[in-house]
């Protein structure tokens, strides 16, 4: 015989994975969960560029948080560019889907860039902090310039 427990957490499940796969499946989908990435990017990045142009104090353990979270985020967007989604509105480009290989190249960059960022955070070397952070947000940019419609 089952504990009740066990049959809450099944009855919760059976409950719960319709909803979630009948919106998973859908491009609107991919589209929210891609530029939610996106947005996480984008916090964790921002507060970092504050501190290296000098806008806020430099914080080398909060530098290294927030460096660790966006290698965290940065392998998770590319799952989401899928060709179906070019019928959803968004600020992606359709060439995205045409230069694939370049698009995915962009993004195990992006992958490789925050990491390296994040370790180089572990370090405390500020000035090595400083210039992988540079490098790391021109990854973002060059691939924005390429395949993000201008908002
Ligand atoms: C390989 C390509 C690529 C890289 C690298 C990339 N982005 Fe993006 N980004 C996109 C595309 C394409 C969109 C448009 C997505 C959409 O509208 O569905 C986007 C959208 C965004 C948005 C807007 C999200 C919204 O709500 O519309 C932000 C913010 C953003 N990116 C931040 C970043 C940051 C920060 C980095 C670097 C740490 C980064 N991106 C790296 C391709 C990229």
């Amino acid at each position: 015989m089952k504990t009740r427990p066990v049959r809450l957490a099944l009855g919760l499940t059976a409950l719960l994975l319709p909803l979630l796969t009948q919106a998973a499946d859908k491009p609107e989908y991919a589209v929210d969960y891609r530029q939610g990435i996106m947005n996480g990017l984008a916090w964790n990045i921002a507060p970092l560029g504050k501190m290296v142009k000098g806008d806020a104090a430099f914080d080398a353990k909060r530098f290294a948080f927030l460096a660790e979270r966006a290698a965290v985020l940065a392998p998770m967007a590319l799952e989401a560019f899928t060709a179906d989604t070019t019928a959803v509105k968004s600020h992606a480009k359709p060439e995205i889907y045409k230069n694939l290989d370049d698009f995915k190249k962009r993004m195990q960059d992006l992958e490789a860039g925050t990491a390296e960022l994040a370790k180089v955070a572990k370090s405390g070397d500020e000035a090595k902090m400083r210039v992988t952070f540079g490098d790391t947000v021109k990854i973002c940019k060059g691939c924005h310039d390429e395949y993000q419609e201008k908002h």
